[in-house]
């Protein structure tokens, strides 16, 4: 494709390609920040070295009136249970603190076939390929139809353990023993893999965010104002939150993507709205999808949308090309008048996931260089599927089956006609 269709990639999700036009000509590595190669731990780490009581030679006033009277602000940990936010100074959006410690990095077996990042967190292989848009054969089909399919079946295992009380680690243990179970059990014949249990398997599956650009946990969990990239922890669910739960499975070299936003207990009237206009976005924007769509145009549906409904689209995170990459070209925002490149093919495979807020459209990512919220810590939902363009239009890769966790709510009557009179 001789398009000027060069996009640099953000580690994690793809970023509009005008906001980094600005550094087309530096190399890969400058690009990629220092402080993005750091490791939670070692971020943990520096933390606590700024706050180790002992660097301190002489106390300081306030200090000393803290030592003698007590601190006002509250411990940052809580000693019963050793929960405690890591980042007491940092200025937090909304209600939501992260819970840490994390719990220790989740192991997999040897066997199963790892990707290119798995070891040392760089996705190489994704700065390989940064211009062209793949197409895929037939044989690609189907593993990216397999791979989809599987991981439809561990969001609907994860999903269907959501309930007050459960931690987003708790359903980051189930999403890693998801992964590590979901394969393809063929016949003695073609089987590679016998497995102790007697059972024949192929192989298994590897959940792609573990040490994706040294993303700490198997899958993202995000609650309320969080936008997306929430880090599993201790927090527990609480009656009334919301929380996306993002999946994506590696599996004989394909990577399944999908996400969607479930209600914890019975939810507002207002998390209502901003959750089913998400998923209503997605939904409108599949519709457009076939041969000779422009990358550009799902934003122009999924913005009016959002704005019809009181809320906004945001900016900063994008749909993206998906394959043997886990973010490669297309780049697929979801806001309108975006300058995104490129037409649909037959045998293209992408996600869109449009991320819809109740108040700005603004992103605040936290210390932690990953957890994104919105600025003004209203409520934020997204729903991903990674679709396959078809002769005449789009096969839904990761699509819900009859018996899927969650599914849409009828918006109450009153909370759109409030929305209309504030117009
Ligand atoms: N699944 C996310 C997406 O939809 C990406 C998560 S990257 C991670 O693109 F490193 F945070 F896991
Ligand atoms: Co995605
Ligand atoms: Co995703």
């Amino acid at each position: 494709m001789g398009e000027s269709n060069f996009i640099i990639m953000h580690p994690h999700t793809l970023k509009p390609p005008l906001k980094l036009a600005r550094y087309p000509l530096q190399p890969i590595y400058r690009r990629l920040t220092p402080l993005l190669h750091r490791p939670v731990a070692q971020i943990q780490s520096d933390h606590k070295a700024l706050h180790k009581p002992a660097a301190r030679k002489t106390p300081s006033l306030l200090q000393s009136l803290k030592d003698a009277f007590g601190s006002p602000t509250p411990l940052p940990t809580n000693p019963e249970t050793g929960i405690h936010n890591p980042f007491p100074d940092f200025q937090y959006t909304g209600t939501l603190r992260p819970h840490y410690p994390l719990s220790s990095t989740r192991k997999l077996p040897e066997h199963i076939p790892h990707p290119d990042y798995a070891a040392d967190g760089i996705p190489r292989s994704e700065y390989a390929m940064m211009r062209k848009i793949a197409i895929l054969d037939e044989m690609e089909m189907e593993g990216m139809r397999t791979v989809c399919r599987l991981a439809r079946e561990v969001l609907d295992i994860a999903a269907a353990a959501v309930a007050p009380g459960i931690t987003t680690d708790e359903i980051d243990e189930i999403v890693h023993k998801a992964c590590i179970e979901r394969d393809v059990i063929l016949s003695p014949s073609l089987c590679s893999l016998p497995l102790p249990n007697g059972e024949l398997r192929e192989t298994q599956s590897y959940p792609s965010p573990l040490n994706y650009n040294h993303f700490p946990k198997s899958h993202c969990t995000s609650v309320n104002e969080v936008i997306c990239h929430g880090i599993p922890d201790a927090r527990p669910l609480k009656e009334g939150d919301i929380v996306n739960i993002d999946v994506t499975l590696y599996y004989k070299g394909f990577h399944g993507d999908l996400n969607e936003t479930y209600y914890v207990g019975k939810p507002s009237a207002e998390a209502i709205r901003v959750v089913e206009t998400a998923r209503d976005c997605l939904n409108a924007a599949i519709a457009q999808v076939k041969p000779g769509m422009a990358f550009r145009e799902p934003g122009n549906v999924i913005e009016p949308l959002a704005k019809s409904r009181g809320c906004s689209v945001v900016r900063t995170y994008c749909g993206h090309g998906i394959n043997q990459l886990f973010h490669c070209v297309p780049n697929v925002p979801h806001y309108a008048k975006n300058k995104a490149v490129g037409i649909a093919k037959k045998g293209m495979c992408f996600t869109i996931e449009p991320m819809v807020n109740l108040g700005s459209w603004r992103d605040k990512t936290w210390p932690d260089e990953w957890t994104s919220t919105t600025v003004d810590g209203k409520l934020s939902a997204q729903f991903e599927h990674t679709l396959l363009v078809t002769d005449d239009g789009v096969e839904v890769l990761t699509a819900r089956k009859v018996d899927s966790p969650g599914g849409p709510v009828p918006i109450p009557e009153e909370e759109l006609k409030a929305v209309a009179a504030r117009k």
